[in-house]
């Protein structure tokens, strides 16, 4: 019997409309636009600043565009899974919240946590979904509010993160495309160097914990960085070993955008050329779930039926992996304008 997989059939992409640029974080604490460029490689980066607007809002606008692009009505999707780690609240479902904003409702769909690597966790499950039979239009959200958890005094942390979201649709085939491969790994012993401290059953809220201001990012930025490269470049290399993938038939490498020189230092390990990395961070910074999705979205007028790409996330948890995927549409036909 023919193998069946799952296949990425669209993507829709949202960020919120102010720039956060460097100058203007230079006066919020002590940094400068050389420092941030020299060491992380951010200009900019997108924040929500509307009141009353969450991660489901910017998810929405993302899977809005999705279905529309992909012609496809709500109700015919049958699952949702959102990845995100700034959820609207700690229940229900950030997925829920977006299926009922969208009109999508015969669907079931989670949330999936996995730090910086949710998207990737969350795009990996929904295919067995869909290659099982049990589902054949899953869509998959990646998408953060970073600035609700991000602290404004913090100049190691408040330059590197932005707001946004992303979402794919996947759907059944016995073509050669598709998500062809994966390979994911924890290791819950990093959780301290990269963890929001406070606000779970651990340290539950309380005035204290305002005061020391643990509901925002704490992160040991050089220990995330070592794992990182190291993790993503061998994930990849996995990948391209186990299919005889070379650099001239890899068409792009996608990693996630977390800080330029991580991305460059993988791509090194790898012996892979910068222009077959795609590159948003300059723009949108560290989106969290949302990067992967967004870079699709930013690079979908360059892609072609039949191109190998891989996927390479690291993150908190630490949570890492890499997918292998032979893209399936002429994406110069469908990409829409971004400004
Ligand atoms: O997506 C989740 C995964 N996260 C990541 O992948 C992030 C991984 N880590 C990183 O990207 C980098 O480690 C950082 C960008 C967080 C920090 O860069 P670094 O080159 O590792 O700097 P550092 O932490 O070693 O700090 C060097 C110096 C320190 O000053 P002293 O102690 O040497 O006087 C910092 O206080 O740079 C200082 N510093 C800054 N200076 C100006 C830290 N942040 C800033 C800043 N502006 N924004």
């Amino acid at each position: 019997m023919t193998k069946v997989k799952a296949v990425i059939k669209g993507v829709g992409g949202f960020v919120p409309s102010y720039v956060l640029t460097n100058e203007e974080l230079s006066k919020m604490v002590d940094t400068s636009d050389e420092w941030i460029m020299e060491r992380i490689g951010i200009k900019e980066r997108r924040i929500l600043l509307e009141e009353g607007l969450a991660t489901s809002d910017m998810a929405t606008s993302a899977v809005n565009q999705l279905l529309e692009k992909t012609n496809t009505k709500p109700e015919e999707v049958d699952m949702l899974i959102c990845g995100v780690v700034t959820p609207d609240m700690q229940f229900p479902a950030t997925a829920n919240i977006i299926c009922d904003k969208v009109g999508i409702k015969n669907a079931f769909g989670y949330d999936m946590n996995a730090g910086c690597s949710s998207f990737l966790f969350a795009l990996v499950t929904a295919s067995k979904f869909v290659e099982s039979g049990t589902h054949k239009k899953v869509v998959v959200v990646g998408a953060d509010k970073m600035s609700s958890i991000v602290d404004y005094n913090d100049r190691n942390t408040c330059p590197i993160f932005g707001d946004g979201a992303g979402a794919v649709l996947l759907e059944p085939t016995t073509e050669e495309n598709g998500l062809i491969d994966s390979f994911m790994q924890v290791d819950g012993s990093g959780r301290h160097h990269l963890h929001q401290v406070a606000g779970g059953s651990l340290r539950p809220a309380t005035f204290e914990t305002i005061l020391r201001r643990q509901h925002f990012i704490y992160q040991e930025g050089q220990p995330v960085f070592k794992a990182a490269v190291a993790n993503m470049a061998d994930a990849s290399i996995k990948m391209m070993e186990r299919h005889n993938i070379t650099h001239e038939s890899l068409k792009y490498l996608i990693p996630h955008q977390a800080n330029m020189r991580i991305i460059e230092a993988t791509a090194r390990r790898m012996k892979l050329e910068k222009d077959k990395v795609m590159l948003t961070i300059t723009k949108y910074g560290n989106t969290t779930s949302a990067t992967i999705p967004l870079c699709l979205w930013e690079y979908e007028k360059e892609l072609r039926k039949g191109d190998n790409i891989i996927i390479a996330t690291f993150g908190a948890g630490f949570a890492w992996g890499a997918c292998y995927i032979k893209w399936d549409y002429d994406g110069s036909k469908v990409a829409l304008p971004i400004d």
